[in-house]
């Protein structure tokens, strides 16, 4: 293992622990902006120190929150690694410190644990002036934010990702919401956050694999908009991923970029956004077709770019570099990458078919026309896939 705890007291890592964090590159602002709606997203170490004069900042507030209630959404582990940290920053800004403690893991990723929430929430007798703070990864600020955008007809939102994935993906753009039954995010809403707060020293607390996972969007958000920056990662891929790259904040804030100018276009997700789905048809397949608990998401994705490659090429749109480019950085980085013998193609076909972003009962497919180039909108037989997905199980 070459993650590191980090103590309540001391988020420096100790030598003796393994890891330390590369010297910082420069600490970086994104600005995402959607008129009324528009949000910073700030890249700053350290920064969960600075959470309550941020928010006092942000959501104009003046010197103090004079007792405005922050109900921060965490689950036991990060509370653990960075709970005082938080407390101690929103209670110095004025804010009365409500923690909310939640069970960690996608399976809570539900409406019951909504109505935990929205409980706890009507207990404490909280006013439209509260603000929900989430504290974690994805499956956290995407329950937060649905809890956000309904309590009360919406409260103030405030993402504090604490997961590569969530820091380079699910905190920025604002899509919030949960599973229902079998379906994931199926119920759920647009709600945008009043801001971002994106703290690399929390990388270090992260599993290796965890890591690796956000590392999978980073490098797809290289392949379907910036060619540049694809090398950029490729060129670093051992270092981003054990944290000892002094490009870490860079190739965050730089997905982070991507991601938001494509959210801006079309923040409800009714065209180009549809470009940030490249690898997942089949990637959301084999993490449904495998119980979700033997790939990461990541790691499917991974599965399923190398996946969209192959079917560009059968349809003649992907060359061949741009497929062996992906290949390549995915191996560097130990991503799996071809189709395990045990899941079949037909059965990818089908499930691909129910994905709730299918259109008429056929699944979309994001393409590479070239690195740094997707298109959408191809006509991909069933043939054509089949074809594709047994080339992937002999990679
Ligand atoms: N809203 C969106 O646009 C969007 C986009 C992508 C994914 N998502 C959602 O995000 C979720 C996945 O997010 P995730 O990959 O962050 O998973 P996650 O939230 O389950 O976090 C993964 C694990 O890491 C732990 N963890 C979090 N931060 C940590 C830290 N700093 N140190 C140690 N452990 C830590 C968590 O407790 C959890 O066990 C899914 O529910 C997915 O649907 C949403
Ligand atoms: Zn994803």
């Amino acid at each position: 293992m070459d993650n590191v705890t980090p103590t309540k007291t001391n988020r420096t890592v100790s030598k003796k622990n393994g890891q330390k964090l590369a010297s910082a590159s420069k600490p970086e602002t994104v600005r995402v902006n959607l008129d009324k709606r528009s949000y910073n997203i700030y890249i700053v170490r350290n920064i969960l120190e600075r959470l309550g004069s941020i928010l006092l900042k942000d959501l104009r507030l003046g010197a103090s929150a004079d007792g405005r209630v922050a109900a921060v959404l965490i689950n036991p582990k990060i509370e653990n690694y960075y709970g005082k940290i938080v407390q101690k920053s929103l209670e110095e800004a004025g804010f009365q410190y409500l923690p909310i403690v939640l069970v960690a893991g996608e399976t809570y990723k539900t409406l019951q644990t909504v109505r935990r929430v929205y409980k706890m929430l009507y207990e404490q007798a909280v006013d439209r002036r509260t603000v929900i703070v989430a504290v974690g990864g994805g499956v956290i600020g995407d329950l937060a934010g649905y809890v956000a955008a309904t309590y009360q007809r919406g409260l103030d939102f405030i993402q504090v990702p604490t997961t590569l994935l969530a820091q380079v993906d699910s905190s920025v753009g604002g899509k919030v919401g949960v599973n229902f039954e079998q379906a994931k995010n199926l119920i759920g809403s647009f709600y945008q956050p009043r801001a971002v707060l994106v703290d690399p020293l929390t990388l270090t607390s992260l599993p290796f694999r965890e890591r690796r996972s956000g590392l999978a969007e980073i490098i797809k958000c290289g392949a379907i908009a910036d060619a540049d920056f694809f090398k950029f990662v490729s060129d670093d891929i051992t270092g981003l991923l054990r944290l000892t790259s002094s490009n870490l904040e860079t190739a965050i804030a730089k997905s982070i970029k991507i991601k938001a100018k494509v959210v801006e276009e079309d923040e409800r997700d009714n065209g180009i956004r549809a470009i940030l789905n490249f690898g997942h048809t089949v990637g959301h397949a084999v993490e449904a077709l495998t119980g979700y608990h033997v790939y990461r998401h990541g790691e499917a994705v991974a599965i399923g770019m190398v996946s969209a490659c192959l079917i560009g090429e059968e349809l003649g749109v992907t060359p061949p570099e741009t497929t062996g480019a992906i290949l390549n950085v995915l191996q560097h980085a130990g991503f799996p990458f071809h189709l395990d013998e045990r899941i079949y193609p037909n059965d990818v076909i089908r499930v691909s078919a129910l994905d709730k972003k299918s259109i008429g009962g056929s699944a979309r497919f994001v393409l590479l026309e070239r690195l740094g180039k997707a298109t959408v909108g191809h006509d991909v037989s069933n043939d054509i896939i089949k074809a594709a997905l047994l080339r992937q199980r002999k990679l």
